[in-house]
């Protein structure tokens, strides 16, 4: 005689560690883990959502789970032993239980659930030869997000999905229905194509945001900012929320750019310099320019210019944005000064060329 089970469908339960806190997810491949975890309230780390930074990561400690991408993309041979999985490529086959350090605690913000609102680009400001910053009038107030998030930018007709770009801003520095992004021009993209070909002001976006958990944790020492191109935009915005907020926190900005014609923001970096009320040390790196075409100043990769005396082994905090080639060599960097994974903070700017399997 046979006998015929009726396969679980969920929707299944996950239950976190060490907080207690019990979620639903769908089954199926409806929902992933983190996404249920972020409808629930629950402060989950993320950033790329499509399985390609490792900042979702948890570990699996009982039930089934269905992988949507590869985990070995981005974790590494021991995580993956030791149970790691990553929430946004986690779909469920049954209950599971999983540990996860969720941001609250010591580093506990009020981060603010996304939502979407529509919005006209209002001005469109070249910043370099490749970058521009691009003002946007929300139809309706987006004013908390924290300076370092980012934003879903969605152009119906011209991409068929929505793009990621990081606030330039901090929301102290303007109205809560106006944003800005620096956005740098892809050869070949899609969004940045037709954004840099034309007169685009009076083009109607949708944003959804805010998102990411990139925001400035409370120091006990001096904070390293590392920013690659376009990756100013969150660093910028950090940077302007210390000094509104009178923090006299030490901190070394690297900005890693091709040429001096890429350098940009430098109004806005010595505006900081001069309202900061801890030390401040900006070390532009230019990875092109020699010292024989009359650059006077650092030349290179710019993780390579992150050294020791930046650093308290065991208070400081680093923040990075930018291509992700710049973020990997940059945490490997720190981890070999020794900093630990939970003093590195980061945010890549990945694109369809460099997510896994690709996005059109
Ligand atoms: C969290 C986050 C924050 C970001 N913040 C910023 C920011 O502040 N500023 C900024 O400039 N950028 C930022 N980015 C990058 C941004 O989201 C876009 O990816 C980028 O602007 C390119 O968009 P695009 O539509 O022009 O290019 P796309 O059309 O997405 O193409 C990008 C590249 O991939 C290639 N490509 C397209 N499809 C595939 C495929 N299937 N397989 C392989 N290659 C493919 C294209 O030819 C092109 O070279 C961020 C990314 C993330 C994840
Ligand atoms: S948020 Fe899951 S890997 Fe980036």
């Amino acid at each position: 005689m046979f006998g015929f089970f009726k396969k679980n469908k969920g929707p299944f339960s996950a239950t976190l560690r060490p907080s207690g806190q019990t979620i639903t997810v769908k089954g199926g491949s409806s929902e992933n883990l983190l996404k249920a975890a972020l409808d629930a309230g629950i402060k989950w780390p993320y950033s790329c959502r499509v399985g390609s930074c490792g900042t979702c990561k948890c570990k699996l400690a009982s039930g089934q789970i269905k992988p949507l991408n590869d985990f070995s993309y981005v974790l590494s041979g021991e995580e993956l032993d030791a149970g790691y999985i990553l929430a946004c490529q986690t779909m469920l086959k049954s209950d599971i239980e999983v540990e996860v350090e969720t941001l609250d605690g010591a580093n506990g913000v009020d981060l603010a659930k996304s939502r979407s609102l529509d919005g006209t680009i209002t001005q469109v400001t070249p910043l370099t030869h490749d970058i521009v910053e691009v003002q946007i009038e929300l139809d309706g107030n987006l004013d908390d997000y924290l300076a370092g998030q980012y934003a879903d930018l969605a152009l119906p007709g011209v991409v068929d999905r929505a793009r990621s770009y990081s606030f330039s801003r901090a929301p102290s520095q303007g109205k809560p229905n106006q944003v800005s992004f620096f956005i740098r021009r892809v050869k070949n993209g899609k969004l940045t194509e037709w954004l840099h070909s034309a007169d685009r002001v009076g083009e109607r976006i949708v944003l959804d945001g805010p998102h990411g958990s990139f925001y400035l944790r409370d120091p006990s020492g001096p904070i390293l900012l590392v920013a690659g191109g376009s990756g100013l935009a969150p660093i910028r915005a950090l940077l302007q929320q210390i000094a509104d907020e009178g923090r006299a926190i030490d901190t070394t900005l690297i900005f890693g750019a091709r040429t001096q014609k890429d350098l940009y923001c430098l109004d806005d970096i010595n505006s900081f310099a001069s309202r900061s009320k801890g030390k401040f040390q900006f070390i532009p790196v230019l990875s092109v320019e020699t010292n024989e075409t009359g650059w006077p100043g650092a030349v290179g990769n710019c993780p390579d210019a992150i050294t020791p005396d930046m650093l308290e082994l065991e208070n400081s905090h680093a923040y990075l944005c930018g291509p992700p080639i710049m973020i990997d060599a940059a945490v490997d960097r720190l981890k070999a000064i020794g900093l630990k994974d939970t003093q590195i903070f980061f945010d890549k700017f990945l694109d369809a060329s460099s997510m896994p399997g690709g996005r059109a």
